[in-house]
């Protein structure tokens, strides 16, 4: 079963009925597989699933493609709708809410902000945005009251950030992060992969190219840390990365000397396009 509610009223009414737990997946919508994988992962652990699609202001820039995100919920439903078929006793409940007002009532007044984490790489590059991220989520999580919340480690600084939020307020819900979902040639799949023309979206491999070639010469070993430091150091000559860094896994910090968990983040620009990738691996 597909239910769509878009009043918050409504979906806390259908939450207050809820007997059984409630797995949840926030989205800004225009599903692709990597979305979808979340949704399938939801239904596995709960049989009930509530999944938003909701494009926040809060989290865009004054130059940014607010105006411009792809808005197809028709498709959106489609797309549901199959995954649902694929799980015939579940309950989905797709929260789209028609207007910021429906999140953000007139005079709403919170601002969730995790320190620290927030601010480097993306953060640094998009000032507010995470700030935008944690106000929404928490917004999310208050009116969906989930056991467990499902995110891709595609957005992986925004994982942690999820993450963090979550421990410091001691929210009562679990935070998972799955696997990023690529196209045939190793493209992350994303939303914004649209904004690319054919000769962009050829160029657009670099991105998950090199992150692969670090990861290679890297070898699972401490000390190949200067040979992919010298790799990373040559590919930001090349002016379309925004940043290119290898950083603790679980801190974001540059001292590697004490990480097990290494993640390698990386920001490729084309024209106004911004696409972000990253890959994890184990040190020795
Ligand atoms: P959005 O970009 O729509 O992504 C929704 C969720 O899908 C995020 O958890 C994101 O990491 C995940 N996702 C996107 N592409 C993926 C891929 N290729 N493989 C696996 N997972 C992928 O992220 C947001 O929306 C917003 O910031 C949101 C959390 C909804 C708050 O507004």
């Amino acid at each position: 079963m597909v239910i769509v509610h878009t009043s918050t009223a409504e979906v806390i009414r259908e939450r207050s009925g809820e007997k059984s737990t409630v797995g949840f997946v926030p989205t800004m919508g225009n599903l692709h597989q990597g979305h979808l994988s979340l949704l399938r992962e939801a239904l596995k652990h709960d049989p009930v699933v509530y999944f938003s699609i909701f494009v926040n202001p809060k989290q865009f820039g004054p130059s940014e493609d607010f105006n411009k995100y792809p808005r197809t919920l028709e498709d959106d439903l489609s797309l549901i709708r199959t995954v649902e078929k694929e799980f015939p006793s579940s309950k989905i409940v797709v929260y789209a809410p028609a207007s910021p007002e429906e999140v953000y009532p007139p005079g709403y007044n919170q601002r969730v902000d995790v320190t620290g984490l927030s601010e480097r790489l993306e953060g640094a590059n998009r000032p507010g945005h995470f700030e935008g991220v944690a106000t929404v989520v928490y917004r999310l999580f208050e009116i969906v009251k989930p056991r467990e919340a499902f995110f891709g480690l595609k957005d992986y600084q925004q994982y942690l950030v999820i993450r963090q939020m979550a421990l410091d307020l001691s929210l009562p819900l679990k935070v998972t992060g799955m696997p990023i979902i690529r196209d045939h040639d190793g493209l992350a799949l994303s939303s914004r992969n649209q904004y690319l023309n054919a000769e962009e979206r050829v160029e657009a491999l670099t991105l998950s190219r090199t992150l692969k070639k670090v990861k290679e010469a890297l070898d699972g070993k401490k000390m190949n840390l200067p040979l992919a430091q010298k790799i990373i150091q040559e590919t930001l000559k090349d002016p379309r990365w925004n940043y290119l860094e290898l950083l603790d896994g679980h801190s974001l910090s540059r001292d590697l000397s004490e990480s097990g968990l290494v993640s390698l983040l990386g920001v490729f620009q084309l024209r106004t396009t911004r696409l972000l990738d990253n890959i994890q691996m184990e040190l020795k």
